[in-house]
């Protein structure tokens, strides 16, 4: 079974010196909404990567903060700095921070690309503000060009896929049902080309029994960083909550 790591570990070493950099400049950004007490939900990927170490570069106390993780990898990494995570946390999180695959101008997002797209999103949605930091290459005027990552069961799995097909794209089991979440899920990814309307098709793929969690993130995102090469851009789609 191929496990989740080896993925995450593949898109690493694809990607360009230039959106590495990127990525901790909107990183090095996001420490200033941060302060030491805070609850804070903790995403996957390259990018929160590259944040916690910026933490640890910059000697950033946390000691009275609480953070939920969305993977064991984050998980892993948190606790190896001496981070307090508690899956337990109950109430809302003052914050949650993750990277995402495609941003829209609106802030709606495409996640999933690591597979960890079910627990970023129950943690987003349990926190007063969410806040994506990404590399230049994320931000695209239309969803749909990254293949949109469906979590599903197993049971029935070819008759959610040609339902899934029905809608418009074409599907493909990630890695032929290798590829398992740690939630014990295989991934479908679905190439749109283009989603105009994010929030119906959420709501749509939502609907059909079988289907998980779909990897639209749609309204959700307060603020987003843009890492440049010349600096960071601040995206505000929604008020702030208390930072
Ligand atoms: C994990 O499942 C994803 O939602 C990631 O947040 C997304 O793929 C962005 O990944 P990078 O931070 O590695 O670009």
């Amino acid at each position: 079974m191929q496990s989740y790591y080896k993925t995450i570990n593949c898109a690493m070493v694809n990607e360009s010196h230039d959106s590495i950099k990127e990525k901790r400049i909107a990183c090095e950004v996001a420490t200033r909404y941060l302060k030491d007490g805070m609850s804070i939900g903790l995403g996957t990927g390259s990018t929160v990567n590259i944040l916690l170490d910026v933490f640890d570069e910059m000697n950033l106390c946390f000691k009275k903060s609480t953070f939920v993780s969305t993977s064991d990898r984050t998980t892993e990494k948190a606790l190896k700095m001496g981070l307090n995570i508690d899956q337990d946390f109950s109430g809302e999180l003052d914050v949650s921070i993750d990277g995402a695959d495609e941003i829209d101008p609106n802030g709606n997002l495409i996640k999933g690309g690591g597979g960890a797209l079910t627990r970023e999103k129950i943690v987003a949605y349990n926190s007063r503000n969410l806040i994506i930091l990404a590399d230049s290459s994320k931000f695209v005027e239309t969803l749909g060009k990254f293949k949109l990552p469906v979590e599903i069961f197993r049971l029935f799995l070819s008759g959610t896929v040609k339902r899934l097909e029905s809608l418009g794209c074409e599907c493909k089991v990630r890695d032929g049902g290798q590829f398992i979440t740690e939630n014990g899920n295989p991934i479908v990814d679905c190439q749109f080309k283009s989603i105009k309307d994010p929030g119906t098709m959420e709501k749509t793929i939502k609907m059909i029994p079988g289907v998980v969690e779909v990897g639209l993130f749609v309204g959700m995102t307060n603020l987003s960083i843009e890492g440049r090469m010349e600096g960071a851009v601040i995206h505000r789609y929604k008020e702030l909550n208390g930072l």
